[in-house]
């Protein structure tokens, strides 16, 4: 199978992997206590909570270590809720739905800002919004798309009003340089399983001198700011993930992803009549690429190119299913009948130049053999009798 869905999760690094195994065959201990094996489990959290912020740019004791990326975010936005004062929650209209349900389930008005067609945040229409606003939440690169957002321009724009910022970087830690001084950033949410570590662990970071109001209430671990006794084996397991990730990232895997991403595409728009890139071809993580092919529904796309052992995604992986538009294609402008046949491949350094270019071949046959049974709409279920 070439696994091209790594927006969705990624393939565990088997160093990420035998890094947590001794903290599940071996040290049980609760961190918390006072004994030897106890006092390693906690100095391998703190080991961990090094890596993870030098990743990002922080200071380790800026990161929280939390249960998902949806939980960071979440705790993010409740603190804000929380600490600021009367005014609108303010969202880009392309945010995954834990930023989306998060806000919308509040008691806050919400104000969406539109994106242009490319995919990035309109900044006009971003200023105009933080005028009576309280806080702010930009993602740094969509999931769907791949689309980087002009962060550090938004921020500034945010400062000017004095607005708080949290950002769901979510999908673009581990791909790109994301510096949370640099960019000034207040709240960042990361999640360990997009960047080759496990599921079910992920980090806030909280920039040093920000009240916090923590969302779990319970026995103060993670300096009160996240209770429930800590998943040793996930956090040193996302610990080395994110050493590794510093490292490919100093040597070039960026570039190596990019040019796998590449020939992938150029092989699929030289190869197919009717396919359209979606997004900013410059401003893009990468590792992404979304495609929309002309006559073509990717529902039935996905059924062959999994019958063909290639994996990857329609939209995003919380949509696929779904037979709606995504909110990320509508926000862009992007016809029903185009989102509908759009692709999502996403690459990552576990992937090679060859599987790039046989998936390439691969999603190429399957365009021209879902056309041809596919006719005049009469729809996906007839690939079957072809
Ligand atoms: C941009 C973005 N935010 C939030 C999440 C949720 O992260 P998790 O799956 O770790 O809860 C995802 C996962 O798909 C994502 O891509």
């Amino acid at each position: 199978m070439i696994y091209l869905d790594s927006n969705a999760t990624t393939a565990m690094l088997p160093e990420a992997v035998e890094a947590m195994l001794p903290w599940l065959r071996v040290n049980h201990a609760n961190p918390s206590g006072t004994y030897r094996t106890s006092k390693l489990a906690r100095t391998a959290i703190e080991e961990a909570r090094g890596h993870v912020a030098a990743l990002i740019g922080a200071d380790a004791g800026e990161i929280v270590f939390t249960g998902t990326g949806t939980e960071s975010v979440n705790m993010a936005l409740h603190t804000l809720d929380e600490l600021t004062g009367e005014g609108t929650a303010v969202v880009s209209a392309i945010e995954h739905s834990a930023v989306l349900r998060f806000v919308e389930s509040g008691k806050r008005d919400v104000k969406q800002v539109s994106v242009h067609a490319d995919g990035r945040l309109d900044l006009s229409a971003f200023r105009a919004a933080c005028e009576g606003a309280a806080y702010v939440s930009v993602m740094a690169a969509n999931n769907e798309t791949g689309v980087i957002q002009p962060l550090a321009e938004a921020i500034g724009i945010a400062r000017e009003f004095g607005l708080p910022v949290h950002t769901d970087a979510i999908q673009a830690v581990g791909k790109i340089d994301v510096d949370v001084r640099r960019d000034r950033i207040d709240l960042l949410s990361l999640s360990a399983h997009k960047f080759h570590g496990p599921k079910g662990v992920g980090a806030l970071y909280v920039r040093s001198g920000l009240d916090f109001s923590p969302l779990l209430q319970g026995g103060g671990q993670e300096s009160g700011r996240r209770s429930g006794t800590e998943n040793v084996a996930g956090i040193v397991a996302m610990g080395e993930a994110a050493r590794w990730a510093s490292l490919a990232l100093e040597n070039g895997a960026a570039e190596r992803i990019r040019d796998m991403r590449d020939a992938f595409e150029q092989m699929v728009m030289e190869g197919v009549s009717g396919c359209v890139r979606n997004g900013d071809p410059a401003f893009r993580l990468p590792n992404t690429s979304h495609l929309s092919f002309e006559s073509c529904d990717a529902a039935g796309l996905l059924i062959l190119l999994d019958e063909a052992g290639v994996a990857c995604s329609a939209g995003s992986a919380c949509m696929s299913g779904k037979r709606k538009p995504s909110h990320v294609q509508l926000a862009m402008g992007i016809p029903e009948a185009r989102s509908k046949s759009s692709l999502r491949v996403s690459f990552s350094r576990l992937n090679t130049p060859d599987e790039a270019e046989r998936a390439a071949a691969i999603t190429i046959a399957a365009v021209g053999k879902l056309r041809r049974v596919q006719g005049n709409g009469i729809g996906p279920v007839a690939i079957y009798t072809a």
